[in-house]
C-alpha cells in the first residue's frame, strides 16, 4: 500500500485524483487510462474536465461490461463511459475500449481484451471504485487474485446495489465481462476511490485486512503503487 488520503468530501477527493491523472496526461499525451463506472468516479471526471487538457491522444480501457444488454442500452458501461468520460473529456472514441458483452462473443471477449491492453502497452493509471462486498471491477468475492479478463456471474448483493440504474432488479444482467484482479494489478498505478459510510467496512477490509479472495479489493495491497482517496465516512472504520 502506498498511501491513503482522507479528503473532506468526494469533491475534494475527485480534485486530488484529477490532479494525479492531469499531471500524467500533461507529461504523456498518449497515456493509457483505466476508467471505472459507478457513481464514485464522477467527481473525478468532473474535476478532470475542468483542467482543460487535450485527451485526444489518450487511450482508455473500461474495467467491465454487462453481458447481454442491447447495443446502445443507456446503462451499458459502453454508454456510461461515453456519457461520463468520453464526451466531457473529449477522448477520441476510437481509442476507448470496453469489454464485449455480446453473448455471441463471450468465448473470446476476455482474451481479446487482454490482447488489446497489451497492444496499448498496459494501463498507466487505473481508477477503481469498490463494491459494498469488496469487489473491484466485477471481481466478486472468491475471484482468483491472478484472474484475467473473463465472464463472471454477479452476486445478488451487486445486482441489488446496481438495481437503482434499472427499472427493476429483474432487468439487471446476471453476468458480466470484467478485467481480472491480475489484469488490474498489472496497471502501473492504482487510484482507488470510496465515498460514504456504505463503503466503510469494505474499505477497511481492503486496506487493513488480510489479502484474500474473499475481499477482492484487498489485492491492492500486493501492488507497489496505490493511492487510496476516500471521504471521512468511508474512512470511518480505518
Ligand atoms: C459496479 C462497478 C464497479 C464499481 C462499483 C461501485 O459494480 N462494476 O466498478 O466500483 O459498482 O459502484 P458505485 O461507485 O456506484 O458505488
Amino acid at each position: 500500500m502506498s498511501e491513503v488520503v482522507i479528503a473532506a468530501d468526494a469533491e475534494e477527493a475527485g480534485a486530488l485524483a484529477a490532479g494525479i491523472i492531469g499531471r500524467l496526461v500533461q507529461d504523456d499525451p498518449a497515456a493509457v487510462l483505466g476508467v471505472a463506472t459507478g457513481s464514485t468516479p464522477l467527481p473525478l471526471y468532473r474535476a478532470l474536465a475542468t483542467l482543460g487538457l487535450d485527451f485526444r491522444g489518450v487511450t482508455a480501457f473500461a474495467l467491465d461490461e454487462y453481458v447481454g444488454l442491447p447495443p446502445g442500452h443507456a446503462e451499458s458501461y459502453r454508454q456510461v463511459i461515453e456519457r461520463e468520460v468520453v464526451g466531457p473529456l473529449g477522448l477520441d472514441p476510437t481509442r476507448v475500449h470496453v469489454p464485449n458483452g455480446d453473448p455471441e462473443e463471450l468465448a473470446h471477449a476476455g482474451s481479446d481484451y487482454e490482447a488489446a491492453i497489451a497492444l496499448a502497452g498496459g494501463v498507466d493509471v487505473q481508477i477503481l471504485g469498490i463494491g459494498t462486498d469488496g469487489h473491484i471491477g466485477f471481481n466478486e468475492p472468491g475471484s482468483s487474485l491472478a484472474s484475467p479478463t473473463r465472464v463472471k456471474t454477479l452476486t445478488p448483493e451487486t445486482r441489488a446495489d446496481n438495481a437503482r440504474f434499472f427499472d427493476s432488479i429483474d432487468d439487471v444482467p446476471m453476468h458480466c465481462v470484467t478485467q481480472g484482479i491480475g489484469t488490474i494489478l498489472r496497471a502501473r498505478h492504482l487510484i482507488l476511490l470510496a465515498f460514504g459510510e456504505a463503503k466503510a467496512s469494505a474499505l477497511a477490509a481492503a486496506v487493513e485486512g488480510p489479502v484474500t479472495a474473499s475481499v477482492p479489493a484487498s489485492a491492492i495491497q500486493l501492488h507497489p503503487r496505490v493511492t487510496v482517496i476516500v471521504d471521512e465516512a468511508a474512512a470511518a472504520q480505518l
